[in-house]
């Protein structure tokens, strides 16, 4: 076996996002909505406690924009932070009878402009029901809130014995908005993506009825699946209001490895060497030499390797082997190495220190920060492509970038096809940087769909891909998922301008 032990790095930890400094004002074609009264904030303040409905100069402008402020910002006139299910029940109440729109926010940590509340109106933040409300160990699920955060959610869950596969590269983020973009994240190669953690929710209409939907057991047939609808609706169909997620018993062992290869096509056309092996990993991960770069020098975490055997690395495959019994987990590692050799590996490097391999999760976790702290102007995708196209769409990305004079970079979930791609501008005017970044997404989104993709692995829809997503799925299906929308928001009050409203 051609593997080594990596030893001697220490990582620093992560730094913290940095917001964008982008703007702009974007609005789709809308209803005509009434303004919030003094007398209906009044009424909005009864219902949430005075200290928990801000309005104007109390509002931070945080509130206008998710982590992608270049699709578009808009200030809320109110936000409201409601503490359970009734309060937001009253407060779906009053703005479906006073036609005022309604934008629901966790974490702010989205990336489409999902929870920018364009048309003005309430904004709905769910950031303060976060109780971790009940284990039931006996069928294997947790009772949530949406705003307690997927950190939280993870570590409570290992302290009680089990795994929460879903792990989203942003950790701050809450789990209804992971919930509500479908979050794929790391693990999904193996665990399958937030959708398949959800076994029951209750939902607020925008009428201000309560659903509730799914239930707490293992399978079902039983109709049209709601809860599967209000799954990856981005919060426009319900606000969610408690969840019940579905927990593994936690893994004994885990391993990570990295591959270095001399550049990306090699690296890749490793990967479905790897899945097809039967190695079962829990994640696989792809990232160039430049993304490392960046982020030893941003974060202080050099824990990737440069240099491996003598030879400069310019990318690599992060893979994850989990299990119950660390032999077999070896043998798989094997098996792992002697494929990278073959695909061209310089060399398997096993991480076996826990506090290594938190650096390298961690620096893996930190890419994308590393990329906004370093780029002015930022716009992204994040296509899901077969995983056997992965390199050719990555080769015609890195050259649409350079006929068009954009600086792309990009990294993702190499086992799932899940690509995060970033056109970066810095030293531009920012109208002359969308221009050109337009025009590599215009081709891009295109490419995506010859090569039988979709527009978005787990970021979502929001306002930014609404053109692309139309454009990906055909008019009839596009016009079935308004029809949808129609059934459930007669009034378009919920998230209006999203997805495909
Ligand atoms: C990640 C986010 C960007 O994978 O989806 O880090
Ligand atoms: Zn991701």
């Amino acid at each position: 076996m051609r593997a080594h032990v990596i030893d001697g790095y220490r990582g620093r930890g992560l730094a913290v996002r940095v917001p964008l400094c982008a703007a702009m004002h974007g609005k789709g074609s809308m209803a005509e909505y009434n303004q919030l009264t003094p007398e209906l904030i009044a009424e909005l303040e009864n219902i949430v406690g005075g200290d928990n409905c801000l309005t104007g100069e109390d509002i931070n402008e945080d509130y206008s924009h998710d982590e992608m402020p270049i699709y578009g910002t808009h200030m809320p006139d109110a936000v409201v932070l409601p503490a359970n299910t009734n309060e937001v029940s009253a407060i779906m109440k009053l703005a479906s009878a006073n036609n005022i729109p309604v934008t629901v926010r966790g974490a702010g940590t989205g990336l489409v402009g999902g929870s920018t509340p364009l048309a003005g109106g309430i904004a709905l933040c769910t950031m303060r029901m976060d109780k971790i409300l009940e284990y039931d160990e006996n069928n294997l699920f947790v009772r949530v809130q949406p705003g307690v955060r997927l950190c939280d959610l993870a570590a409570d869950a290992i302290d009680h014995g089990f795994m929460y596969p879903p792990d989203p590269g942003e950790k701050t983020g809450s789990i209804g908005g992971n919930v509500s973009t479908n979050a794929g994240g790391m693990r999904a190669v193996k665990y399958g993506t937030t959708r398949d953690y959800v076994l029951a929710m209750t939902v607020v209409l925008p009428s201000g009825e309560v659903l509730r939907l799914g239930r707490e057991v293992a399978k079902t047939s039983s109709g049209y699946s709601l809860l599967h609808l209000m799954i990856g609706s981005e919060g426009t169909l319900g606000v969610i209001t408690e969840l019940s997620m579905k927990l593994i018993p936690n893994p004994k062992e885990d391993m990570s490895f990295i591959l270095s290869f001399s550049d990306i096509q090699t690296a890749i056309a490793a990967v479905p060497k790897i899945k097809l092996a039967g190695l079962n990993p829990q994640s696989i991960e792809f990232m160039e030499r430049d993304i490392v770069d960046s982020s030893a020098e941003y974060t202080g975490n050099k824990i990737i390797p440069t240099v491996v055997d003598g030879n400069e690395c310019g990318a690599y495959i992060l893979v994850t082997l989990d299990g119950n019994d660390e032999d077999e987990i070896f043998q798989r590692a094997e098996t792992l190495a002697e494929i990278g050799e073959e695909a061209g590996a310089f060399d398997t490097l096993v991480i076996e220190h826990p506090a290594d391999k938190a650096a390298v999760w961690a620096a893996r976790s930190a890419f994308l920060t590393v990329i906004e702290a370093e780029t002015e102007h930022l716009d992204e995708m994040d296509v899901v492509v077969p995983v056997d196209k992965i390199a050719e769409f990555l080769g015609f990305i890195h050259d649409t970038g350079v006929e068009n004079d954009v600086l792309i970079r990009s990294f993702g979930h190499a086992g799932d096809g899940n690509l995060h791609i970033y056109c970066c501008g810095n030293n531009i005017e920012r109208e002359a940087f969308l221009e050109k970044s337009t025009r590599v997404m215009h081709a891009a989104y295109a490419k995506c769909n010859e090569l039988g993709g979709q527009v978005s692995g787990e970021h979502g829809i929001g306002y930014a891909k609404k053109e692309y997503l139309r454009e990906s799925v055909g008019d009839m299906a596009f016009s079935l998922m308004s029809s949808i929308k129609q059934a459930f928001d007669p009034k378009g009050i919920l998230n209006p301008g999203k997805v495909c409203n």
